[in-house]
């Protein structure tokens, strides 16, 4: 089922009215019909969809270019190579790639971390948005935490009255909630 437009679309518009993501690039993880990234670019955003199902990318390319919606709908994971989920007993976790776990090379020698098909790096993506599944939800935190960058922000729909923004804060592994902490 997917979100609901007018709820996802009062968010969005909040944290752009509060200029709270750090740049104007947007990204939704399992963009389904690609609504909330169709809303993302009418504000002004440079406006990105993961969906890992053919037939929905083909409708929601269909759907924007019916509109007239600049958008760019990728066929692809929203888990960037080398990243996996593993399932477990409390839900579905994310498993690093052993190079980023061991530090055996630098962020600077793997160069920017990019999305194929993509050309810019996921450090240029100032605000995500999924609607995860439930038992996939601790999954898009942790991939928050490990490829954001700084100040991006998460808008977490959990249901259509529950819907949660997460920023990602300097240090590696910390997560508020910027109702909480204004910047
Ligand atoms: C609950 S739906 C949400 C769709 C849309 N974001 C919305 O708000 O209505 C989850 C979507 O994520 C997609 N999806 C699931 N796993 C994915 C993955 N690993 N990579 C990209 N998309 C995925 C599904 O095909 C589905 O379209």
């Amino acid at each position: 089922m997917p979100s609901v437009p007018e709820r996802v679309f009062a968010v969005l518009a909040e944290v752009t009215r509060r200029k709270l993501p750090p740049t104007r690039v947007f990204c939704e993880w399992g963009s389904g019909f690609g609504t909330a990234t169709c809303l993302a670019a009418l504000l002004g955003y440079k406006a990105y969809g993961l969906e890992i199902d053919a037939e929905l990318v083909r409708r929601s390319r269909a759907l924007a270019r019916r509109l007239g919606i600049p958008v760019t709908i990728l066929c692809t994971s929203f888990l960037p190579a080398g990243y996996a989920a593993s399932a477990g007993v409390d839900g579905v976790a994310l498993v690093v790639p052993e190079s980023v776990r061991a530090h055996t090379d630098t962020a600077e020698a793997r160069g920017p971390l990019r999305y194929a098909g993509m050309e810019i790096a996921i450090t240029d993506i100032g605000l995500f948005f999924a609607y995860p599944w439930p038992e996939e939800r601790e999954l898009m935190l942790q991939l928050f935490e490990a490829v954001a960058r700084a100040r991006a922000l998460l808008v977490m729909y959990h249901t259509d009255t529950d819907i949660r923004v997460l920023r990602k804060v300097a240090g590696e592994g910390e997560l508020e909630d910027p109702h909480v902490h204004r910047p």
